[in-house]
């Protein structure tokens, strides 16, 4: 059975009908993505596997176990928006621990997590800045990391390829990521490095240009 299994997934805000009757099976390590048209759903689609919205018709498995009702925080699924929705109130570090204090983890052990994923994104210096201070890409990475604490055995990114000025960051975080197998991770450092080197070139690598060629993995 499918690690992930959306069928029949129908969502309508009012008369209007964002997603129709949608069907995707995802296998445990897949890396899958959505490429569309800006308005198709792509983002409703992801809020409601992670459940941020409920769908009107059709149901969500996750694990064999049907969750179209069961609410974000009971979900095990990690999601980085996309507006990042960082707390602006909060420093980096505070985000980032939000979901371990919830969960009640030792200081030492939030300490260290904290450290573990700020040198992941790179981001080592920031943990007491705030939101407000950083650049949308680093935000971007923040959101990141703030999504991977937990190790959801689901990491849902909505748009996470968006290329911040100057960057290739993301791409690097996106070749480390460990829920791939041997295969799928070959194909996708090479998907990656092309987008790298039309970076490199001058070439503009758009999101869409850079979400099809990872589309190309699945
Ligand atoms: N809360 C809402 N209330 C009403 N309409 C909504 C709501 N959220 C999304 N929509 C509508 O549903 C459609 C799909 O929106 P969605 O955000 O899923 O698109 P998207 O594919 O993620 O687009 P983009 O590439 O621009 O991010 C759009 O027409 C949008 O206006
Ligand atoms: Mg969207």
């Amino acid at each position: 059975m499918a690690f992930l299994s959306l069928s029949g997934i129908r969502k309508e805000f009012g008369e209007y009908v964002a997603v129709h009757n949608f069907d995707l099976d995802v296998e445990e390590g897949e890396f899958v993505s959505f490429l569309g048209p800006s308005g198709c759903g792509k983002t409703t689609t992801l809020r409601m596997i992670a459940g941020f919205e409920l769908p009107t018709a059709g149901s969500i498995r996750i694990g064999g176990e049907d969750v179209s009702r069961v609410p974000p925080n009971q979900r095990n699924v990690g999601m980085v928006f996309q507006s990042y929705a960082l707390f602006p109130n909060m420093t980096v570090a505070n985000n980032i621990a939000f979901g371990l204090k919830m969960r009640k983890e030792s200081k030492a052990d939030i300490k260290t997590r904290i450290a573990e994923l700020l040198e992941l994104i790179h981001l080592p210096q920031a943990a007491d800045k705030y939101p407000y201070e950083l650049s949308g890409g680093m935000q971007q990475r923040v959101a990141l990391a703030r999504a991977l604490t937990l190790h959801a055995p689901l990491l849902v990114m909505d748009e996470p390829t968006e290329l911040p000025e100057g960057s290739v960051v993301p791409l690097d975080i996106a070749k480390d990521w460990d829920g791939l197998d041997d295969a799928d991770r070959a194909r996708l450092h090479e998907a990656l490095d092309e987008a790298e080197r039309d970076v490199a070139a001058g070439r503009t690598a758009t999101e869409d240009e850079v979400l099809a060629l990872l589309q190309a993995i699945r």
